[in-house]
């Protein structure tokens, strides 16, 4: 199994690393076997599994849930829970405790907190606690009333700064691990370079340690979502779709069930 270490002597070989959101036993296992290096429990889980517009009321109890369900369906997977909105802003104590949550019940590796300097204290509570804490900066989708939309960063001196400074505290501060989203390429690129720890780049151009991508998005389920920085692996909203109508038509004309599937008396 990966572990923080052996992710630092990746970079250092320059071998990059890949890492998929995951949030049910199953999809969990065929990641495992194709071999991901990282799975991520993200509260992307609000938009593409419980349908709600963003991340925002995602809760502690959620992103527990379907951790359990990664571990069940991952044994040996290095897992990631994303930490949700107000899990870890109220207090230091809440802050341990909930995060120390998903690797107590939710068998999770590692917890994800977005934000930047402001939150470099509490990182280094939590991995002086043995609480391995995976950095996210950038477009950070918990903050956006904040940020005013999903729009690219990085873009100016002053961002770019900004996000240096922030990278640098984290790692100061002992996390393992940071995603960049949403990134001009050139302050991404900038960002790695300053940094021993890995990035996980997500619309953060080529230069990153690694790139992560949302499971709906890079098989196509999630119709209509081809943002310029996706790469659609396969087209499975289109797949379902034509198989779910089949099995539609065959129940309505009794095509199936038929006789190979049907169980009979003695
Ligand atoms: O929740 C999520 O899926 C994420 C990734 C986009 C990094 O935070």
């Amino acid at each position: 199994m990966l572990d923080v270490v052996k992710l630092k002597d990746m970079k250092k070989k320059g071998e990059k690393i890949a890492m998929i959101t995951a949030y049910d036993c199953i999809s969990a296992s065929i990641a495992e076997e194709a071999g991901i290096d990282l799975l991520l429990v993200g509260d992307s889980l609000g938009n593409v599994v419980l349908g709600y517009e963003n991340t925002l009321p995602v809760t502690v109890n959620d992103i527990l849930q379907h951790t359990q369900a990664v571990r069940r369906g991952s044994t040996k997977s290095f897992v990631i829970s994303d930490m949700p909105f107000l899990s870890f802003q109220v207090s230091e104590e809440k802050a341990i405790e909930n995060c120390g949550l998903m690797l107590k019940e939710g068998g999770a590796n590692a917890v994800k907190l977005e934000g930047g300097i402001e939150i470099a204290p509490l990182v280094k509570r939590l991995t002086t606690f043995g609480i391995p804490v995976m950095g996210h900066l950038g477009l950070t989708p918990q903050s956006i009333n904040q940020i005013g939309g999903y729009r690219v960063q990085g873009k100016t001196e002053d961002e770019k700064r900004t996000l240096l400074k922030s990278a640098s505290a984290l790692e100061d501060a002992g996390a393992f691990a940071v995603v960049l989203e949403l990134m001009v390429e050139e302050t991404a690129k900038e960002i790695t370079e300053s940094l021993m720890i890995p990035t996980i780049g997500i619309g953060a151009g080529r230069y990153c340690d690694g790139q992560v991508l949302v499971w709906h998005d890079l098989l196509g389920i999630n119709k209509g979502f081809r943002p310029k920085f996706l790469k659609t692996y396969e087209d499975l909203y289109d797949k379902i779709l034509t198989a779910l109508k089949r099995y539609s038509s065959d129940v309505k004309s009794g095509a199936f069930p038929e006789e190979s599937n049907v169980f009979h008396s003695k």
